[in-house]
């Protein structure tokens, strides 16, 4: 039998090659996947990195509620032209204590993996209540309901719980802390606390 019918009897038979081709891509995915589970790079947290305090984790869910990583990333590609931009490209053990992360993958604004502590406070609220007041061709929408609603705390403890079931490691002082953390603080104080705290766990090497 020459090697060209041998392939017809793949070619002919569906259900044969259905079964080769599941076989092919899951080895492909073993080979490139199963090893990230043992790297130290991709499951260990880069030094310095800390948890979320409960504002920022609070922030962190304003983020992904008001759909923020549908027009922002938060990977910073290893390429000369993002780096020159944004800093040192993403590292996997910055976001080993991210559930779910958030580097997300439309960039109809800039990516946002480094922002942290690149504008004021005051800067990020004047900008998020309506983003024309500092960048006046800005095509982001407003979020002026911000500064009004207050967050409650009735399930921070819950969140920093849920976090760390998944690893992230909260003390128990810390949870028992989230909720008056975070007390009369508004949805703008936190997100605004969020965005202060990203990428600057690798800030010394921009
Ligand atoms: C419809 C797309 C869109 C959405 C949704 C959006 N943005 Fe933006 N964002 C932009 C664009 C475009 C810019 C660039 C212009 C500007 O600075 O306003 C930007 C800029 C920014 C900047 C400044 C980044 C820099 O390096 O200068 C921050 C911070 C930011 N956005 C945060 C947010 C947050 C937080 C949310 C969710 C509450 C959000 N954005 C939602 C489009 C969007």
């Amino acid at each position: 039998m020459s090697n060209n019918s041998k392939h017809e009897i793949l070619e002919k038979n569906v259900g044969l090659m259905a079964l080769c081709m599941v076989l092919a891509v899951s080895i492909g995915g073993l080979v490139q996947i199963v090893p990230l589970f043992f790297q130290k790079e991709t499951t260990q947290p880069v030094e310095g990195l800390k948890p979320y305090t409960a504002l920022q984790l609070e922030g962190r869910d304003i983020y992904i509620k008001e759909g923020c990583v549908s027009c922002h990333s938060q990977m910073i590609r290893p390429f000369r032209a993002e780096t020159e931009r944004y800093g040192h490209y993403s590292v996997a053990g910055e976001s080993v204590w991210d559930h779910p992360f958030l580097w997300g993958s439309k960039r109809t604004g800039p990516d946002l993996a480094r922002v942290g502590s690149r504008y004021s406070d005051d800067w990020h609220r004047a900008h998020l209540y309506n983003p024309r007041n500092v960048v006046p061709e800005s095509k982001m929408p407003a979020y002026p309901w911000l500064v009004e609603n207050q967050l409650d705390g009735k399930n921070t403890a819950k969140k920093l719980q849920a976090m760390r079931t998944l690893g992230v490691p909260y003390s128990d002082a810390d949870i028992a802390g989230a909720s008056d953390a975070v007390k009369g603080k508004t949805e703008m104080d936190a997100l605004v606390a969020y965005l202060q705290v990203l990428g600057t766990s690798l800030k010394n090497k921009r």
